[in-house]
């Protein structure tokens, strides 16, 4: 099945607002022709008006970085579905590595949030990934079996064919280390069976990103992999012109 390729340049705490319109309006302008592409930014939130508003009218879709389950109440510090619909946003990251490290997030959490996300009608990115003593000591099976089955409890066929997964082998966020194309296709191809024994033929629509180290140079051979189907990116996301190569390398330009 032809899956539409998406690239998402995950900000994380980088940003301004003046600073994320300026990348907008470069990107907008760099990205003339490539909107076969499903081009998304995920500022903080503090950036989201303005870089909803520099985006109006380009193919360039917004995301944010989290959400929180609730409607609304006694949450500090936290976001609810609603404010990110009426703030402009379709997609929100769940669940990626730095908040499962740095912020107690669970699968557990991860499940909430997507459920929420998914019910908003929002486009839900949910991130996976081993660390690198997983990897090590040959358990990187079972934990993304279990980030994706615990994740993923509760949902059914036809809300899960809107969720892109990120693959994000945690050794290779920031690192300069990128998973080989085949090491990443293997994950990928495992990510998406567990998809299918969950989800049947939807597992065929829903798009994985790969996510870690991924750079213009790189882009290119990891998205020609038949389980690879865009990017979840980060330091590389925050040039437009070297997002704008990136996206034009993934997509074989
Ligand atoms: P880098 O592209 O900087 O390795 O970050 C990847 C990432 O964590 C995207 O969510």
């Amino acid at each position: 099945m032809a899956r539409r390729v998406i690239v998402a340049g995950n900000w994380k705490m980088n940003k301004t607002a003046s600073e994320g319109r300026e990348l907008v309006e470069k990107l907008k302008a760099e990205i003339a022709g490539l909107d076969d592409a499903e081009i998304v930014v995920c500022p903080p939130f503090t950036s989201i008006g303005a870089v909803v508003e520099a985006a109006a009218g380009s193919p360039i879709g917004v995301g944010a970085q989290n959400i929180h389950w609730a409607p609304n109440g006694a949450f500090t510090g936290e976001i609810s579905a609603d404010m990110l619909k009426t703030s402009g946003v379709t997609y929100v990251i769940i669940g990626h590595s730095e908040r499962r490290q740095y912020f107690g997030e669970t699968n557990a959490t991860v499940n909430s949030r997507l459920k929420a996300a998914l019910a908003a009608g929002l486009i839900p990115i949910v991130c996976v990934g081993e660390t690198l003593a997983e990897r090590e000591s040959g358990r990187t099976e079972a934990v993304l079996a279990s980030q994706i089955r615990e994740g993923f409890a509760g949902i059914d066929a036809k809300e899960a064919s809107r969720i892109v997964v990120a693959y994000e082998p945690v050794w290779a966020i920031g690192t300069g280390k990128t998973a080989t194309p085949d090491m990443a296709q293997a994950a990928h191809a495992f990510i998406r069976s567990e998809l299918r024994a969950l989800f049947g033929d939807a597992a065929d629509a829903m798009r994985i990103q790969y996510g870690g180290s991924m750079k213009p140079a790189n882009a290119r051979e990891l998205v020609s992999q038949p389980d690879i189907d865009g990017g979840l990116i980060g330091g590389a996301a925050l040039d437009a012109g070297t997002f704008a190569s990136l996206i034009r390398e993934a997509l074989g330009r």
